[in-house]
């Protein structure tokens, strides 16, 4: 089944602060994954927002060459969140102000607050700092005032034990110390990616602030994200892994294709890319326009 754009609440455009994004399906990040080669595919099948691969503040104040190289993007590829790490407030927002200055500027900067590997939390950035709301408020609020003219957004997880969440705390703080969207992964920081998100946390979440919430975890396709979508009262939804070895997998979203999981194919991707079932579902729904002139989506759909 093919849920028509007028239907689909995926595909209103949605207002991050000062950014507006074309519709509410974003490219979660993912370090290692989201070059801008995949970003640019990912655009180009209709993502409304595409985050880079994260940065460390430390790493862009001290101009180390693999950061730098994180920065770049290509116009095609807006609106672009570029996803930030650091535990020190005044560190990242010296981070913020050189990214500013530097061309191509993004359209959002995102504060990563959900990120588990070891490297990192151990020098009390990434999830560590859900463990230390004061200091990611401290760090969202130095971020949010030297970023003057991009908004800022946070991802968090719903804390760093299972039994222990402090994702709604997190994001009070958050939104207080001026964040305007935040990013939310129901998964604790020990689990890393196994089991199921708790979507429950997001909801909880999105019900406690009053700025957009985008759900991650588990969208898997369409009828997951409409799903996810209406159990959390979320603004959007965030696709991660499921675009891994099926990057199609964005535009059957922005379709609104909730026909038999597209997944059944993801043992052996090209396969996925030419079902006959999803060739026939695009058929019936459209082929990709690629337009250049406006912002790359899906012909006949709001862009
Ligand atoms: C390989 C990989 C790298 C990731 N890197 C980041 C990252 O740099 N920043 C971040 O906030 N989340 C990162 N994530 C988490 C994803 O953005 C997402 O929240 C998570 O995978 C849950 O969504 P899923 O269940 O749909 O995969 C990463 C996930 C994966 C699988």
């Amino acid at each position: 089944m093919v849920i028509g754009p007028e239907h689909n609440p995926l595909l209103e455009p949605l207002d991050v602060g000062s950014a507006r994004l074309p519709n509410r399906i974003v490219l979660a990040p993912m370090a290692g994954v989201t070059t801008s080669a995949f970003r640019r595919r990912m655009k180009a099948f209709g993502a409304g927002l595409v985050t880079t691969e994260m940065v460390s503040a430390y790493g862009l104040l001290y101009e180390n060459r693999r950061t730098l190289e994180y920065l770049r993007f290509v116009p095609e590829e807006r609106p672009v969140a570029l996803q930030l790490f650091g535990q020190d407030p005044q560190a990242v927002a010296a981070a913020v102000t050189v990214l500013l200055e530097r061309e191509p500027r993004p359209d959002v900067i995102d504060l990563n607050m959900g990120c588990p590997v070891r490297k990192v939390m151990k020098t009390g950035a990434g999830a560590a700092l859900l463990g230390d709301p004061a200091r990611a408020a401290a760090v969202a609020a130095a971020a949010t005032a030297a970023a003057t003219t991009v908004p800022v957004t946070a991802k968090i997880r719903s804390g760093l034990q299972p039994g222990e969440v402090v994702a709604v705390e997190v994001a009070r703080r958050l939104e207080q110390a001026g964040i305007a969207a935040l990013g939310v992964h129901p998964r604790a920081a020990s689990q890393l990616y196994r089991g199921r998100a708790d979507h429950s946390i997001t909801a909880a979440v999105a019900a406690a602030v009053t700025v957009p919430v985008l759900a991650s975890g588990d969208v898997t396709g369409a009828a997951a994200a409409l799903r996810i979508l209406a159990l959390t009262g979320a603004a959007g939804v965030m696709v991660a892994r499921s675009a891994l070895g099926d990057p199609w997998l964005l535009a059957d979203i922005v379709l609104g294709s909730t026909g038999p999981d597209p997944h059944a194919t993801r043992w052996w991707p090209s396969c996925g890319v030419f079902s006959p079932w999803r060739l026939r579902r695009w058929a019936v729904a459209g082929p990709f326009a690629g337009s250049a002139s406006s912002s790359p989506g899906i012909s006949g759909r709001p862009a």
